[in-house]
């Protein structure tokens, strides 16, 4: 019997697949989870309902020093959103998608497949990096089945397939934040039920008093949270305690899908937001305006590409040459004021600063008020040159 590796999440969506894949396809399955810091309870669920599917093998891989250093790393000096979206789950699928295709040349598979439906961004992204790094088919039974929601409930329900959760939300999590969706949140006319929420506070139950958190950066990557050295991906954790216990990182969009379709998305991605604005922050006083105007330019293009499913695009590779070059400068310390929803940069210093306290004083009097005269008087010549003709 030939073998397929399937992304497994022990969600409905790919716990369906794997009856289906046996039944409808003729394979054996072998299951893998890539964690990229889902929690812990989601890669129990997963192992949990893998044994009771019976699947042939059951791979976990920790994926999460990767994920947090090669691609959120990139994302923050990228200052990389989507929308708003910090792209929690878009930065996450190609690196799984990698380590499932190292998965199916171990086990000499002949296919990989998937669970994604045929609406979203995620099948894009698995199989573009399938078929650049690969040549394994790729299975997608739920879009190839066309079913729905309810159709991969009754048939999970007559299979005997444990049923993922009551919840009928489709929620994808990993350490950048979690996306949920799906049910009452489809008609953007409904207010988000406080319990899709599950890593930020409200803001009436967030913090009474505001609070500082301070991040250093080396080379626009963040190493140190109030003071405290540590690995990007425990930083990561850090950042979104944080953020949530202050209401930060809540995200309610109308989202522009790759295949047209506006979508209603909500997020909670405290560590991420608190991160990026940090970022920002000390980019402003260590790179030149002109390389701040290219920067933002360089994000915008750099998160179409990621959430567009072209991770493996030459021009990603070219963007992250050119932002790395930019962030030999970016390092420093910030300090954020979180309180209740709002984060506010209250403090910046770095050795690389641009700013001089000595020019922009009012006390000083090296630099002579004088010498700007001429500069003001051939300042907007063209536009003087067209008021005059017109007066
Ligand atoms: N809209 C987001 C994206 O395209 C999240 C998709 C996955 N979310 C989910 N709940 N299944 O990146």
């Amino acid at each position: 019997m030939e073998k397929v590796v399937l992304a497994f999440s022990g969600g409905l969506d790919t716990t369906v697949c794997v009856k289906l894949l046996e039944e409808e396809y003729d394979y054996e399955v072998i299951t893998a989870c890539v964690d990229v810091g889902q929690p812990r309870e989601e890669l129990e669920k997963s192992q949990n309902s893998a044994d009771t599917i019976n699947t042939s093998k059951h791979y976990i891989i920790d994926a999460r020093d990767e994920f947090a250093n090669e691609y959120i790393s990139r994302g923050i000096k990228a200052n990389a959103e989507y929308e708003g979206y910090p792209l929690s789950t878009a930065l996450a699928r190609p690196l799984i998608a990698q380590k499932i295709i190292e998965i199916a040349e171990k086990e000499g598979a002949t296919a990989i497949a998937h669970g994604c439906t045929g609406k979203g961004n995620d099948q894009f992204r698995f199989e573009a990096i399938i078929r650049s790094m690969s040549d394994f088919k790729v299975i997608a039974p739920i879009r190839e089945l066309n079913l729905t929601r309810t159709e991969e409930m009754d048939y999970a329900k007559d299979h005997g397939l444990p049923l993922p959760s009551d919840k009928l939300y489709s929620i994808d999590e990993n350490m950048w934040g979690r996306s949920i969706e799906g049910d009452v949140l489809e008609d953007p006319k409904n207010i988000p039920p406080e319990d899709i929420y599950e890593w930020t506070k409200s803001l009436q139950d967030a913090k009474d008093e505001p609070e500082l958190v301070s991040v250093e950066f080396e080379e626009g990557v963040p190493i140190a949270i109030n003071g405290e050295m540590m690995k990007l991906t425990d930083l990561i954790w850090k950042a979104n305690e944080i953020g949530g216990e202050n209401g930060i990182g809540r995200v309610d969009t109308i989202e522009n899908r790759m295949i047209g379709l506006k979508s209603r998305e909500n997020y909670e991605v405290p560590g991420a937001k608190l991160l990026i604005a940090a970022h920002q922050a000390l980019e402003e006083l260590v790179l030149t305006k002109d390389e701040l105007r290219f920067a933002e330019y360089m994000s915008t293009l750099y998160a179409d590409l990621v959430y567009n499913a072209l991770w493996q695009e030459p021009l990603r590779e070219d963007l992250d040459q050119a932002i790395d070059s930019m962030q030999s400068r970016v390092s420093g310390k910030v300090v954020m004021r979180l309180y209740k929803g709002s984060i506010m940069p209250v403090s910046r210093e770095s050795d690389f600063s641009l700013h001089s306290i000595e020019q922009i004083t009012f006390e000083d009097k090296e630099t002579d008020q004088r010498e700007v005269e001429g500069m003001i008087k051939y300042h907007g010549l063209q536009a003087a040159n067209y008021q005059k003709l017109n007066r």
